[in-house]
């Protein structure tokens, strides 16, 4: 199966995204990192480390990372993930420990010892702690065979400001950095991700899965349906992060386009604003179109095993 890294925050869909990918037989995910991002930094790794205790996978180490951005202020998501990060469970602290050491220092040693293009890198984040590793030792990159990054709006528009996606606005400088790194990299943006949301006849699919981690799975679905409705009536949450794992396993639920993304880096209207190059081909796949039912197809039967 896949060696796997993943970078993450949860974050709601982000715990959505930990389900999937620690049900999945196909991905050796060989450890998580977290940074700052929707809520703080002591919280997206608590809320990882839940994540892993209730798939059974305390296995599964767990690493904190950079505590805010590389420069600009912080900013959170309270208001979309619940003040503990992941609205629809009760929190608790989980009996499996912190790993010792700092992310980036995780990720450098890892990368640096991997046969070339060992690991695949899900970040569904800001991109502080992969361009922080990016910056300690360029070299990593060698050890990476492709990023797959929740990042980034062009169509749709933004959904932190009317330009930009909040994991790049949250940190638009680590996102310039993995960008230009001309590191391959399959790129989910609102663009697709606002195609696929958690209606209800999806739901209540899941209801009739009789396993607890589909239960879970309801929960968290309906809780971000319900901040979600809290922004416009009856519209229900996009699966921003899942579509990163989903992609992994199910290719062939997506089409993309190849492409070079920038970020903009300038404070202003347009800060944290991706763009894409005139002129077609690039390291960047943005992906254009997703199968929704496909998708959540693919959940339900992650969801059925026990
Ligand atoms: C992204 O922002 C976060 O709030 C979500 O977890 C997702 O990673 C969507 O813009
Ligand atoms: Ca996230």
């Amino acid at each position: 199966s896949l060696p796997l890294i993943i970078d993450c925050d949860p974050g709601v869909d982000d715990a959505v995204m930990l389900m999937m990918a620690l049900a999945s037989d196909a991905l050796d995910v060989r450890a998580i990192t977290t940074v700052a991002g929707n809520v703080p930094l002591r919280l997206t790794s608590r809320n990882a480390r839940m994540m892993c205790q209730l798939m059974n996978r305390g296995d599964v180490p767990v690493y904190a990372g950079c505590p805010g951005p590389i420069l600009r202020a912080p900013v959170t998501a309270e208001d979309f993930h619940g003040e503990s990060g992941i609205a629809g469970l009760d929190p608790f602290e989980p009996d499996m420990p912190l790993e010792d050491g700092h992310a980036v220092t995780f990720l450098v040693e890892t990368l640096k010892a991997a046969a070339p293009g060992e690991y695949t890198l899900v970040v569904t984040g800001p991109m502080t702690n992969i361009a922080a590793a990016l910056t300690l030792d360029p070299s990593i990159a060698e050890g990476i065979s492709r990023l797959v990054l929740m990042a980034g709006a062009d169509s749709a528009g933004g959904n932190i400001t009317p330009f930009s996606e909040f994991n790049v606005f949250a940190d638009p400088h680590a996102a310039a950095i993995v960008f230009r790194s001309g590191i391959p990299a399959t790129v989910m943006s609102l663009d697709v991700t606002h195609t696929v949301r958690a209606e209800l006849p999806r739901i209540e699919r899941l209801k009739a899965v009789p396993t607890e981690r589909a239960a879970i799975m309801v929960q968290l679905l309906e809780a971000g349906n319900e901040l979600e409705g809290r922004w416009k009536e009856g519209r229900k949450s996009p699966m921003h992060d899942p579509s990163t794992v989903a992609f992994l396993l199910a290719p062939h639920l997506f089409e993309a386009k190849a492409t070079t993304v920038s970020v903009v880096t300038d404070e202003g209207d347009r800060f944290g604003q991706t763009c894409l190059a005139e002129a077609p081909g690039g390291p960047h796949d943005w992906v254009t179109t997703a199968d929704a039912d496909g998708f959540f197809d693919l959940i339900a039967s992650l969801m059925e095993r026990a």
